[in-house]
């Protein structure tokens, strides 16, 4: 299968859903006119039926995807998917059968974000039509354990011929040759696109971003979703985490006993956010956006991948897919 005819690419290169407002619908929607996949981020479903209009209107002869961050999935986001018309799914954080089939019956293309063999096995299982291969150097949540690049051949052998995406290090032109000589069908990219102008990122985490000297892996910012996350580091991470981003024995506590009480969607972000404090061990998987206070920078998750230490500028989402795709 020709991937880029499939899904009506110039280039092979997809920017990654990034939840809760960080890839709305005027980052895809640019990303999608410069040629390349772009992908809106998990929203409450309402919401995320007006992105997908947008995106559509922005760019009306390219695909539109979505990302399905499957512990906030409810049916009615698979029903707006469905109703919406868009083209392709990403499935992260888990999935099954009944989910896969109900996209795909409606003509929607279907990739699932892994981690190790058995999720890449359990993904094809449930009838996914291609995989992302994630590495441990990926931004935001993971389930990577290993490099992409030592991955990757593990989750092709797996896939039996049908499409794997490599996601996790690539910053640069050189990062997507090496991953497509390696066999990737293409390239996922998260932080990258993360910083351009169009993500909602908050601007004192993108000036965070472009002066990053490392990130941490930890599972600080887990109230409601206690799931492993790399971040750059801010005063939470000083303050509540061990030198190796383990977090203290206080919020791992907080974490594990708050259950599924974030399960859900906030719709009002930025009241849940302005809870949080440095001093406070209480951190959920909120990103600072645009328009939150500043303070929320210091208390809130930095989402990065390890390829924010080679990344030094914020540039516009069509620079970012000219520089990625080497035009
Ligand atoms: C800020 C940020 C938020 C993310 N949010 C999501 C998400 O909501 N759903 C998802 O499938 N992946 C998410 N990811 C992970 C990406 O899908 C991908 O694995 C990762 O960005 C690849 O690594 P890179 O950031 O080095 O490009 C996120 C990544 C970042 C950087």
């Amino acid at each position: 299968m020709d991937l880029l005819d499939r899904l009506r690419l110039d280039v092979p290169i997809a920017q990654a859903g990034m939840g809760g407002g960080l890839a709305g619908a005027r980052l895809a929607g640019a990303v999608a006119t410069a040629g390349a996949l772009g992908t809106i981020g998990i929203l409450p479903p309402a919401q995320l039926r007006i992105a997908i209009d947008e995106v559509r209107a922005q760019a009306p002869d390219r695909a539109v995807a979505v990302n399905l961050l499957m512990p906030f999935v409810r049916r009615r986001h698979i029903d707006v998917c469905v109703g919406g018309g868009v083209d392709v799914a990403v499935l992260f954080f888990g999935g099954d059968q009944q989910v896969v089939s109900a996209l795909r019956d409606a003509g929607i293309f279907v990739l699932a974000q892994v981690g190790t063999d058995d999720e890449a096995r359990d993904a094809l299982g449930w009838g996914a039509d291609g995989l992302i291969a994630q590495g441990v150097e990926a931004g935001g949540h993971l389930r990577g354990t290993v490099r992409a690049l030592d991955f990757l051949p593990r989750a092709i052998a797996i896939a039996g011929g049908r499409p794997v995406l490599l996601a996790g290090g690539i910053a640069t032109g050189a990062d997507v040759r090496g991953a497509l000589d390696a066999g990737a069908a293409a390239v996922v990219a998260g932080t990258r696109f993360l910083m351009t102008n169009e993500s909602g990122a908050h601007r004192g985490y993108k000036e965070r971003l472009v002066d990053a000297e490392t990130t941490v892996e930890t599972t600080l910012f887990g109230l409601g979703w206690p799931a492993r996350h790399r971040v750059l580091p801010n005063a939470a991470t000083r303050r509540w985490c061990d030198a190796d981003g383990r977090p203290r024995r206080l919020p791992s506590a907080l974490n594990a006993w708050s259950g599924p009480l974030g399960r859900i969607v906030p719709s009002n972000n930025d009241a849940v956010i302005r809870l949080q404090w440095p001093r406070v061990p209480m951190f959920s998987p909120l990103a600072p956006l645009e328009g939150m206070p500043d303070r929320c920078v210091e208390a809130g998750a930095l989402y990065a991948g390890e390829s924010a230490v080679r990344i030094a500028d914020v540039v516009s989402a069509r620079d970012a897919v000219d520089l990625l795709a080497g035009r």
